[in-house]
């Protein structure tokens, strides 16, 4: 199924192989000690061009949790790219020294170029503003666990839809489960890409346009708050006029649901108060704990081991809980 793929977008990935990632990460969850071992011998590079604390140390951490090992670089300046080396160069060179690799850059569409001159399997870790497919995984596996299913929720993102990738790979993936609906919630400057607002018509999946996150509160299931993604902008005079433009705080949280839960990719800046993270509702920490299980599954996945796991493994072929034994 995912054994020997390159994962670069979210749509490359079926809603079968989304339910082996969601069905392997509550596998793990439940007897983590069971899968200590499991990539006992193989290698996992992570390849950082650009900044990340939780993608790569959770790659890491997810790689190390299960007797793997880990090498790698955490910006570009302390590689080979500071001599002029190409990313397709690199890519044909590691794959001599690791099993698995994860690649951030900052330029959309660079780890799909590496990917193709690449013998192991090569993960997106984030291009650009592109796409970002395991913070999506991430995403899946933390939605699935509090809620049970991926079905009928009414979704909040809000913030910088323009240039946030998470947000981007999270409408493609979510467009796939039966009964999702978006509350999209942006500033103009900000708003969520043509493109994807087209994706999802002929998806047939419902939405509405706003820049009102206080009236939206009451509807949502779950409010997916992003930070205003200063380094995309070109001009630093627009982001400081955008800068601070939502602040989720224990007020606005008073108009939501009991159930509802705030998730966020982090880092946050100023978008969500601190008076929030006491709420039993606030679920980024515990989404970014989440970020290991999806990693692992993943990565259990690309590398076929699977069948390490012992009997009895079985996918959720969707998220109504019909399951398909493999
Ligand atoms: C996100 C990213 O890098 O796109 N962070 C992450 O991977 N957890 C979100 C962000 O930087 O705002």
């Amino acid at each position: 199924m995912l054994y020997r793929r390159h994962i670069l977008n979210i749509e490359d990935l079926s809603v079968q192989d989304l339910g082996f990632i969601l069905s392997v990460a509550d596998r793990i969850a439940e007897n983590p000690e069971s899968y200590g071992e499991i990539c006992k011998g193989k290698i996992l590079a992570t390849l950082f061009f650009e900044p990340s604390t939780r993608t790569r140390l959770s790659f890491e951490s997810a790689m190390l949790r299960m007797g793997g090992r880990v090498l790698g670089f955490s910006e570009a300046s302390t590689s080979s790219t500071a001599k002029g080396e190409t990313p397709e160069d690199t890519a044909r060179m590691i794959a001599g020294y690791a099993d698995v690799v994860a690649v951030r850059h900052p330029t959309a569409l660079v780890p799909h170029r590496m990917s193709a001159v690449s013998e192991v399997p090569l993960i997106n870790g984030g291009d650009g503003s592109n796409e970002h497919p395991t913070q999506t995984l991430t995403d899946l596996v933390t939605i699935h666990r509090r809620f049970g299913s991926l079905e009928n929720l009414t979704i909040g993102l809000c913030g910088d839809l323009k240039h946030g990738r998470t947000v981007h790979s999270l409408i493609k993936a979510m467009k796939l489960y039966p009964g999702t609906r978006f509350v999209l919630i942006a500033p103009d400057a900000l708003e969520m890409p043509k493109e994807f607002l087209d994706s999802l018509d002929v998806a047939g999946i419902p939405y509405r346009l706003t820049d009102n996150l206080e009236a939206s509160m009451p509807e949502l299931d779950i409010l997916y708050m992003t930070r205003i993604q200063r380094e995309r902008f070109q001009n630093p005079t627009e982001y400081r006029k955008l800068k601070g433009v939502y602040v989720l705080d224990a007020d606005k949280m008073a108009m939501a649901k009991k159930e509802m839960i705030v998730m966020h990719p982090l880092p946050r800046v100023d978008e969500i108060a601190t008076d929030v993270d006491a709420d039993p509702r606030a679920f980024y920490f515990e989404q970014a704990k989440c970020g290991v299980l999806a990693r692992m599954a993943l990565i259990i996945g690309v590398l076929g081991l699977e069948n390490r796991m012992g009997e009895g493994l079985s996918v959720h072929t969707s998220a109504n809980g019909r399951e398909l034994a493999i």
